[in-house]
């Protein structure tokens, strides 16, 4: 297929010269024929494949499925790796390499001879990294998300990825459950390909690129070994050399509607608190205005519609089998809670993809009039403790503890609540607030997704399920429970987190949105002035980390990433 236009890749391919001869040539040693080098788009497939990311396993074969579409469509597909984060494998967190993982994908795709980008996406942080450097290159892009497990299963019932483990976890330590029944649980938790099966971040993401309008309709849940899945990346792989000859690029997709879009999907399907340091990151790196109000503002109103944990009680399979994102997009748009003007990677606009999707089971895809929560979203929270801003999810709190007074129990970081938490001395009932200090993007470093943290062994064994707790940490998507994340600042940047102490009264207000240290100025003044920050020497990246990294309510972005740069390469290289 010969194009019209001079696209990208021709600067690399198209000269009859030493550099032409050194670009073809090297690459011909793959079995490339010449044919290939005619001026045809040239498609990156941006690969999160790797063992360690478990979710990613099995991308490589998605990989042949996308490069199909692409000959199919007559362009040329050039497969490439890129740094990849398993959740469960990771440590001290996969949050402190999101953003190294976007840099790689930025610099490889601005490197090299490609006019348009599939990014095969799954395990939490592989499903943002590769956005936010794509979205800085403003090349033509779209999403493969990988797809979730099928449920688990143990003795007759369905386990949830994450949620299960969090609840038997703590059914264990409360002495309900046996160690040799948690040990056989793990046996059926992941019995597929594919990524968690609740609507943890990575089903959270992948319905977040979907309602962006950076997959094609319908991509996000698809289970990951359904052949649908195969088909879905076939087509994907034709779509992107028509984006290309079309110059549909982010711009013109991540606009301030697709963000509004995707934050009101995120409350009908009480999505992970962790898309909002996500898509606050993504609007960055394009340059669309976003702030953390908007989550408060858009989300508000929206019920929540999805039937599917942590908020719910099915998973990811149930909600594709129901009709799928597709589905929610429609009862959203019946709501009039959609932005008409948001185009998506196919062309149309999201509403148009959606308007009369099927929804095949009302118990999972809730009508609006029977939401599972009335109001879901993320509610922003501000008062002196919180001053830029904190985050908490009705949807996955206890109703009751959403107006709280209670007296702190500091924990000054993590080792601290590991060392204390279980102390049968420990001052705490259960109107207590735990307060876990230190764990922020500075802090740890990375922000853990440490803020749903345990409750004292002696509270759980008098039947205490919930309580509420804050931090400048992280939860995991799958997670649930009354838990303010996200403070900031964070106590290591001097925020006022730092300066609470056991004892202070602190008052939780959602309805008003508000939260309060009941603590006067001139004590908190004094209390500053005594303050030290915490010694933080790192080395390596982990130091270009905390030197650059921006708080909670910028993204957890690095300073000198925000904005998009395009894909000029200033010199060539022979
Ligand atoms: Fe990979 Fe949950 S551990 S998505």
């Amino acid at each position: 297929m010969t194009k019209q236009r001079k696209l990208r890749s021709t600067h690399w391919f198209g000269a009859h010269s030493k550099d032409g001869f050194i670009h073809r040539s090297w690459l011909k040693n793959q079995g490339y024929p010449s044919d290939l080098f005619d001026g045809r788009p040239v498609i990156g497939i941006c690969n999160t494949w790797s063992e360690l990311t478990p979710c990613n396993g099995h991308f490589r074969a998605l990989a042949e499925h996308i490069k199909r579409g692409v000959y199919d469509a007559g362009g040329f597909p050039l497969e490439f790796p890129v740094m990849s984060t398993g959740e469960a494998l990771v440590r001290p967190t996969a949050m402190l390499f999101r953003n190294l993982m976007s840099m790689d994908v930025e610099e490889t795709i601005r490197a090299n001879p490609v006019d348009g980008v599939v990014l095969i996406t799954g395990c939490d942080k592989t499903a943002v990294g590769p956005l936010m450097g794509a979205a800085s290159c403003n090349l033509p892009m779209i999403v493969v998300p990988g797809g979730p497990m099928l449920n688990g299963k143990f003795r007759g019932c369905d386990l949830g990825s994450g949620t299960s483990v969090w609840e038997f976890s703590e059914e264990v330590r409360a002495g309900r459950m046996s160690m040799s029944d948690f040990m056989a649980a793990e046996e059926g938790m992941s019995r597929s390909a594919g990524h968690c099966n609740t609507m943890g971040t990575a089903s959270t993401m992948a319905c977040m690129a979907e309602a962006l309008g950076l997959t094609l309709p319908g991509a996000a849940a698809i289970p990951a070994v359904d052949a649908r899945r195969n088909v879905s990346a076939r087509l994907t792989g034709r779509r992107i050399v028509e984006m290309v000859n079309e110059e549909l690029t982010p711009h013109k997709i991540l606009t301030r509607a697709a963000f509004q879009n995707a934050i009101r999907t995120l409350g009908a399907i009480s999505g992970s608190t962790n898309a909002v340091v996500h898509l606050l990151a993504i609007a960055g790196r394009i340059e669309t205005p976003l702030t953390l109000d908007d989550f408060d503002r858009w989300g508000r109103a929206v019920p929540t519609l999805l039937d599917v944990q942590p908020a719910g009680a099915l998973l990811m399979e149930e909600f594709y089998y129901a009709g799928g994102l597709p589905g929610v997009l429609r009862r959203l748009h019946e709501a009039g809670l959609l932005n008409p003007d948001a185009l998506t990677a196919n062309g149309r606009t999201l509403v148009d993809n959606s308007a009369t999707a099927p929804v095949h089971n009302d118990a999972v895809i809730r009508r609006l009039h029977q939401p599972l929560v009335e109001e879901g979203g993320i509610a922003v929270l501000r008062g002196n403790l919180t001053p830029a801003g904190a985050i908490l999810k009705p949807a996955a709190a206890t109703p009751a503890l959403l107006q709280h007074q209670g007296r702190a129990v500091v924990f000054e970081n993590i080792e601290d609540y590991k060392q204390r938490i279980d102390d049968p001395d420990l001052p705490v009932d259960e109107s207590s607030v735990l307060v876990l200090k230190n764990c922020g993007p500075m802090a740890y470093p990375g922000m853990a997704e440490v803020g749903n943290m345990g409750l004292p062994r002696k509270l759980l064994e008098r039947g205490v399920r919930d309580m509420v707790r804050i931090s400048d940490a992280r939860m995991s998507g799958t997670a649930y429970g009354t838990v303010v994340l996200h403070a900031a600042p964070e106590a290591a940047a001097g925020g006022t987190l730092a300066l609470v102490r056991t004892g202070d009264g602190i008052e939780l207000d959602l309805a008003g949105r508000r939260l309060h240290l009941d603590v006067s100025d001139v004590e908190l003044a004094r209390r500053r002035a005594q303050w030290q920050p915490p010694r933080n020497e790192q080395r390596g990246y982990a130091q270009l980390y905390v030197d650059h990294v921006l708080q909670a309510d910028r993204g957890v972005d690095f300073d000198f990433l925000v904005g998009c740069r395009g894909v000029e390469v200033a010199r060539e290289s022979h």
